[in-house]
Formats: structure tokens, sequence, C-alpha cells
């Protein structure tokens, strides 16, 4: 009786950060196919549409992921005259981030 509380106790605990983090990829990643994947690849693979826009999997190389969730929560303007701005709340924000992270090389 004890055991079977505490194995189902362990599996609630153990599960429910990761599905949380997929929640977060999965909404993140829509949210990037829905806005950004017209110019940019945003997928592990395949190159960006717009060739001038990084794909997503690489933005890593340029700076730490977390200083984007600034610039998303300012409004993602800088150094892209072409792209609309885009203006994330912060959920958004994590989710995309949690995407861009699952992907980065
Ligand atoms: C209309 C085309 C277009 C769309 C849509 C677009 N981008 Fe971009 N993005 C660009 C271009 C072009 C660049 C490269 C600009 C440069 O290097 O100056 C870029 C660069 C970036 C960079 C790198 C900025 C830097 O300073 O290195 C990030 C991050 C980025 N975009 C995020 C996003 C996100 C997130 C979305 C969706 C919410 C998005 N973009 C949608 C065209 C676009």
């Amino acid at each position: 009786m004890w055991r079977s509380c505490i194995v189902v106790l362990a599996v609630v605990l153990g599960t429910q950060p990761v599905r949380a983090q997929e929640a977060r990829i999965e909404s993140g990643r829509t949210f990037v196919q829905t806005n950004c994947s017209m110019c940019h690849a945003v997928g592990r693979s395949g190159e960006s549409p717009f060739a001038e826009a990084p794909p997503f999997r690489v933005l890593q190389r340029r700076y730490p992921l977390e200083y984007l969730a600034e610039a998303l929560a300012e409004g993602i303007t800088t150094g892209h005259p072409s792209m609309p701005e885009f203006q994330l709340d912060a959920a958004q924000i994590s989710d995309v981030l949690a995407y861009l992270q699952s992907i980065q090389e």
C-alpha cells in the first residue's frame, strides 16, 4: 500500500517538469513556424527561405540565447529592417526559447 503510493508520487514528480518543458517546446515550435518560418529555417535542418536570415539552429553560435529573451520582450527589430516587429509576452518568450534551445547544434 505505502509502496504503491510512493511509486505513484515518484512518477508524478518525475514526469511533471519534463512534460511542462515538452509543452513549451511544442508551442514555441508552433509560434516560430507561424511567425518566423517564412524567412528563417526554424528546424534542425534546411536553409532559410530568406538567405540573409540565420537558421534558428545556429543562433547560439552568435550569442547566448538568453540575450534573445530581452530582445523578444522589447520588440525584436535590431538588425532586420525587412523583418516585421514582434513583441512577445513572457509565456511566449519562454516557449520560443525552450524550442530554440532544443534545436541548437
Ligand atoms: C520577413 C522576414 C523575417 C521574418 C518573418 C523573421 N525574420 Fe528574423 N531575421 C530576418 C533577417 C533578414 C535577419 C538577418 C538580419 C541581419 O543579420 O541584419 C533576421 C535575423 C534574426 C535574428 C538574429 C538577430 C541578430 O542580431 O543576429 C533573430 C534572433 C531573429 N531574426 C529572430 C526572429 C524571430 C524570433 C522571428 C519570428 C517571431 C523572426 N526572426 C521572423 C528576417 C525575418
